[in-house]
This record gives structure tokens, sequence and C-alpha cells, in this order.
């Protein structure tokens, strides 16, 4: 077992899930590397206290993230702060030649999203990938595995979509995810974009002509201090475009929604060919959706119940069901069997976000953005 010494920047939400992830690792059956948990930095030094508590291999805290890039004994970062921050953070800890899992959209933009690449180009020998866990649910593994070794036929259509819907509450306080300076321009599509992107690209379904509808619906917000803050990020976007592979085209349609009214985390993909299709949404997460069609033959969807069929085995019988912590904690063994083995020898074929992804993603967001002009 190879152990991989983690610090980690930005101990809020996702840092928190890191962590619980790293503490159960004896819950996957055949990953041989694993990530140590030794050093925490956040600025705000309240968050230390359930670290302290809970990651007994915890050696360090800082309020500085400098001061813990300077550590030699850190090999590996999981950076998660707010989006602003991406930039001068992802590119400090790739030249301080630590390996780094960056929370997405991987830059507040694309200019900051280009520095960071650039800053990777510079130091090739520094792994980097890009936290996306939606493809290790076991209804998206069986649409990947699927994609991967039958035929589809002709591709119909694709759409995806990621939905929220905390903010149809006006009453909800404003958080830097509301605000344009820490959360950027993109709004929902940077927030929400790449769990929403990373199969298609994957499968290189890279939209062009691309036309995209953005909502702002609640405008303001109260600040919590008793007065009101301006909403001033995009709530909704709907993106189309056209992937051309061939001599085929077909249209793809990405959703990327933060008031989507019943919507607690929904995530959702289909694909439609002319000989399978396939859907899977994590609202019913046991029910794997598909279709396979012959010329002339019936047309009938198949409802097939998900076990706990992962990317990577676990202790957990087949039977049982899957859910959010278990994602993030196969697309962590994805970065460390990648780091620690290389692609060619990971022992399942479905790697983490790669930066160019990340990248691509950056585009398709600047192109809705100008789609849509500036009618606000
Ligand atoms: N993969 C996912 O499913 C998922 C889900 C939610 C958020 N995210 C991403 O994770 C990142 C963080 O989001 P979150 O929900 O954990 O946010 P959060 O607000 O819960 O946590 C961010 C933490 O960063 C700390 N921080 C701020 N400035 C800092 C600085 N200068 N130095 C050190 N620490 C600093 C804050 O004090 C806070 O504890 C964002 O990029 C977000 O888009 C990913």
């Amino acid at each position: 077992m190879t152990t991989i010494r983690f610090g980690l920047i930005g101990l809020g939400l996702m840092g928190r899930e890191f962590a619980s992830a790293a503490a159960r690792w004896g819950h996957l059956t055949n990953v041989d590397a694993r990530p140590v948990l030794t050093a925490a930095c956040d600025t705000d030094e309240r968050a230390f206290g359930w670290f302290k508590q809970n990651v007994p291999t915890l050696e360090y805290t800082t309020t500085d993230y400098q001061a813990l890039l300077q550590r030699e004994d850190v090999q590996a970062v999981y950076c998660a702060v707010p989006h602003h921050l991406h930039a001068q953070f992802y590119t400090d800890v790739i030249r301080a030649g630590k390996h780094l899992l960056g929370e997405k959209p991987f830059g507040i933009d694309l200019a900051a999203n280009r520095a960071i690449l650039q800053e990777i180009d510079k130091n090739p020998e520094v792994f980097v990938r890009c936290s996306s866990e939606f493809p290790f649910v076991p209804g998206a593994v069986a649409i990947i595995r699927a994609l991967r070794e039958k035929d589809f036929g002709k591709m119909i259509e694709v759409e995806s979509g990621l939905l929220h819907s905390s903010d149809l509450n006006p009453k909800k306080s404003i958080n830097w995810k509301r605000m344009i300076e820490y959360n950027g321009e993109y709004g929902c599509m940077g927030d929400l974009g790449i769990h929403v992107v990373h199969i298609p690209f994957r499968f290189g379904w890279f939209p062009s002509r691309v036309n995209a509808q953005l909502s702002k619906i609640v405008r303001e917000r109260p600040d919590g201090k008793g007065g009101v803050a301006p909403c001033r990020t995009w709530d909704n976007a709907t993106i189309y475009g056209e992937v051309s592979q061939q001599d085929h085209r077909f249209p793809i349609t990405i959703h990327t929604k933060r008031i989507a009214p019943g919507e607690t985390n929904t995530w959702f993909l289909r694909v439609i060919g002319t000989r399978r299709s396939m859907a899977f949404s994590t609202k019913y997460p046991k029910t794997l959706q598909v279709m396979e069609y012959e010329e002339g033959g019936p047309q009938a969807w198949q409802n097939i119940d998900l076990g706990y069929d992962s990317a990577y085995p676990t202790i957990t019988g087949s039977i049982f069901e899957f859910g959010f912590t278990d994602s993030i904690l196969q697309m962590w063994a994805a970065f460390c069997d990648e780091l620690a083995n290389g692609r060619k020898k990971m022992k399942q074929p479905f790697y983490c976000a790669t930066p160019e992804e990340t990248h691509q993603s950056h585009l398709l967001f600047t192109q809705a953005l100008e789609s849509y002009g500036d009618r606000a």
C-alpha cells in the first residue's frame, strides 16, 4: 500500500468530505494507494476543531496556506476554497511541486483557468486533476461501461444536468456562492458545470454552435446582517449545442440550475441512440433505464435496479444502496490509483476530470455567456 501524505486547504463542506473519505479507506478492497491527511489550512481557525477531533493522522494546522506548502512531508494537496482563490492557490500548489486535486470550476474564469494550465505545463512532474464525483455513481458507471463496450448506433441526442433548489427560498441568506466576486460570472455554470460535462467531454462530445438561455430569478437576498444584498450571479442556465462526429451531428443539452423546484442535488444523464439508449438520474438512484432496439423490433424501456456496482469494489454487499459520500470515496480512489499507478495501470479505466477537460468547460461556459450577451 502506497501512502500519499496530503495537505488540505479549505476546511469547509468539501474539505470535511475528503477527510471523511480518507478515514474510511478500508471500505475499498482493491486500491493500493491511500491518502493520509497530515496538514490542514483554513483562515477560519474555528474550522480546526472538527479536524482535530476526527483526524488522528493530523499533525499540523495553519491559517497560512504558504506555510503548508513549505512542508516537505506534504506530497499532495486537496484545495477546496472559493473560486476567486483558485488561480493563485492552485498555481502556488503546483509550483511547490505538490500533486493537486483542485475543486471546480478550476479558476473563476477563462483567464484564471489558463493561468493554472500554464503552471501545469511548466511542472509536468506534478499530477493534477479536478474534483468531479458523479461519474462514480453506479448509474453513471453503467452508462460509461456501455459507452465503451456497446453499440449505441447513431447518436440521436444527449442531455445532462445538475439541479438544485434551495435558492427557491428568497429568504435564504446570500453566501460567497451567490456573489459574483467570489463565485464568478459563470454563476450556476461554474458551480455545477463540470459535473455535467465530465462524461460528455470524456467521450469527445464537445459542442459547437453554442447557444444558452440564462436566468436571474432571485435578484436580492438577505445579507445575514439584517439588510439585503444584490444577487448578481446567474441562477439557471440551459446550454444548447451540436456535436459533430465524423459525418454525423447530434444535439446536446446541458442544464445547470440552482432554482429547479423540488430538486435537491439531481444529476442526470440521457444518452439516446438508434440502437441503444440509456438514462439515469440520482432522483431515482436505484433505477437505470435502458432501451435496446433491433430494427423493426419492439421499443421497450427496461428499468433495472442498480445495486452497489461501483467503479472500485468495496466491502459493501452488491444489493445495497450507494450515496454521495460513496461517490466521493470512489473519486478519491481514482485520484490515488492514477497518481500511484499511472493511467494505464489503474484498477479501472475511468479517471478524474483532467485540467484539459476543465479548460473545455471554461471555453463552453464563456461561449454560453457570450451567446446570451448582456441581457442581465
Ligand atoms: N465536488 C463537489 O460536489 C462540490 C460541492 C460543493 C462545493 N464544491 C467546490 O469546493 C470548493 C469549496 O466549496 P465548499 O462548499 O467546500 O465551500 P465552504 O465555504 O464550505 O469552504 C471553503 C473554505 O475555504 C476557507 N477559506 C477561504 N479563504 C481561505 C484562504 N485564504 N485560505 C485558506 N482557507 C480559506 C473558508 O474559511 C472555508 O472554510 C469550491 O470550489 C466549490 O465549487 C465542490
